[in-house]
């Protein structure tokens, strides 16, 4: 090999390097810049950070108790709770409401929405549970 040769290989060589870094360094942009998103994202799914509202958004009592919870056809309005509940007992009540149905209020539902039938929520997280007490007892 001439020196000329030696040169053209080295320069070839580091051109190689350098081209090789340059990927490497952009695939670690990419992450960097969607790895706020898929945090805040991973965030909003943990139980911690959702509030009582996301969490019956969620739970799907919207379908029955209105978008806003003013009340449907198939459900009465979750407003003015704090009137007739606690915390604790409005807990144990979306655990197990079939267990609260004398109350002169529910024979009246009962009556009312005759075909509904308000669902248990014992599988949600009882922590869960308290978060959406907390938001309907402000309603
Ligand atoms: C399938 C329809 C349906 C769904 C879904 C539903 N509910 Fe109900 N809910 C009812 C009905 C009907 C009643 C009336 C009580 C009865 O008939 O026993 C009721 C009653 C209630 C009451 C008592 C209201 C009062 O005046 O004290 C609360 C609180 C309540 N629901 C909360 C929820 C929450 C929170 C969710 C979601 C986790 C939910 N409901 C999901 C149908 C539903």
């Amino acid at each position: 090999m001439t020196n000329a040769q030696k040169w053209m290989a080295a320069f070839l060589g580091l051109f190689l390097i350098l081209f090789f870094l340059g990927t490497i360094t952009k695939k670690d942009d990419v992450i960097e810049t969607l790895s706020p998103q898929m945090m805040q994202q991973s965030q909003q799914n943990t139980s911690q950070h959702t509030d009582g509202f996301t969490l019956i958004k969620q739970s799907g009592c919207i379908t029955c108790h209105g978008s806003n919870l003013q009340g449907s056809k198939m459900a009465p309005a979750l407003t003015g709770l704090s009137e007739y509940w606690t915390r604790e007992k409005l807990i144990n009540y979306l655990r197990n409401p079939s267990s609260f149905g004398t109350d002169e209020r529910f024979v009246e539902y009962k009556e009312k929405y005759k075909n509904v039938i308000m669902p248990s929520y014992n599988n949600i997280d009882v922590k869960d549970l308290g978060r959406m007490a907390d938001y309907m007892l402000t309603k």
